[in-house]
């Protein structure tokens, strides 16, 4: 298999999982993964991210609590809790890129794990004030994303995507564009 179709398999076929396994992530693998996020692309190149790695089981379970019991942040024996640094570079278009940066951080390190049989999902869905206060994050520090990983426990099933005749439009933004 050529190095062009294993790539584009894994982002064609990638799936969110349920759960996690009950089996902790190889240090190496975790290591490779963490590599992935801090090679990933960023607005001059101002790498404009912190990943906190939590592994110690009683943070994770805090941790869970505050991302409303979700079961993928309850089963991941490793959360990386993407946090930002907000005095980044502000794009040409006056929106801050730090959000954007971390975010290509953090889909780099989701796709490392599922190109080593692991599975990773985000998580947005978190009272981030408690997860501040776990992590002893500082109050100007944003939380961009939870990333869960582990060994998947059952795949959700792939989820329809809007057609492409829906998401892309060619030259121009067209009238009967249909959000
Ligand atoms: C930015 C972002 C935030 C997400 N937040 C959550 C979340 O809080 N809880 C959750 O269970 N899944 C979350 N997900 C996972 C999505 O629900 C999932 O990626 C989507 O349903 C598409 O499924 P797929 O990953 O299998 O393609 C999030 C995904 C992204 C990209």
């Amino acid at each position: 298999m050529s190095h062009l179709s294993r790539v584009f398999q894994l982002l064609r076929n990638r799936q969110s999982v349920r759960g996690f396994e009950d089996r902790p992530v190889p240090p190496a693998s975790l290591a490779r993964i963490l590599d992935c996020g801090r090679y990933a692309p960023s607005a001059k190149e101002d790498q404009p991210w912190t990943f906190v790695v939590v592994q110690d089981p009683l943070k994770r379970v805090r941790l869970a609590a505050e991302a409303f019991h979700n079961p993928l942040a309850r089963s991941a024996p490793v959360l990386i809790v993407a946090c930002a640094r907000i005095h980044s570079h502000v794009s040409g278009h006056g929106r801050p890129s730090h959000p954007v940066d971390v975010a290509a951080g953090v889909q780099s390190m989701a796709l490392a794990a599922a190109d080593m049989g692991l599975a990773a999902v985000w998580i947005t869905g978190y009272r981030e004030p408690g997860i501040r206060q776990i992590l002893e994050i500082p109050t100007d520090v944003p939380i961009v994303a939870i990333l869960t990983i582990g060994y998947p426990d059952g795949f959700s099933s792939l989820p329809d995507r809007r057609p492409e005749e829906q998401v892309v439009v060619w030259e121009n933004w067209a009238k009967e564009t249909n959000w």
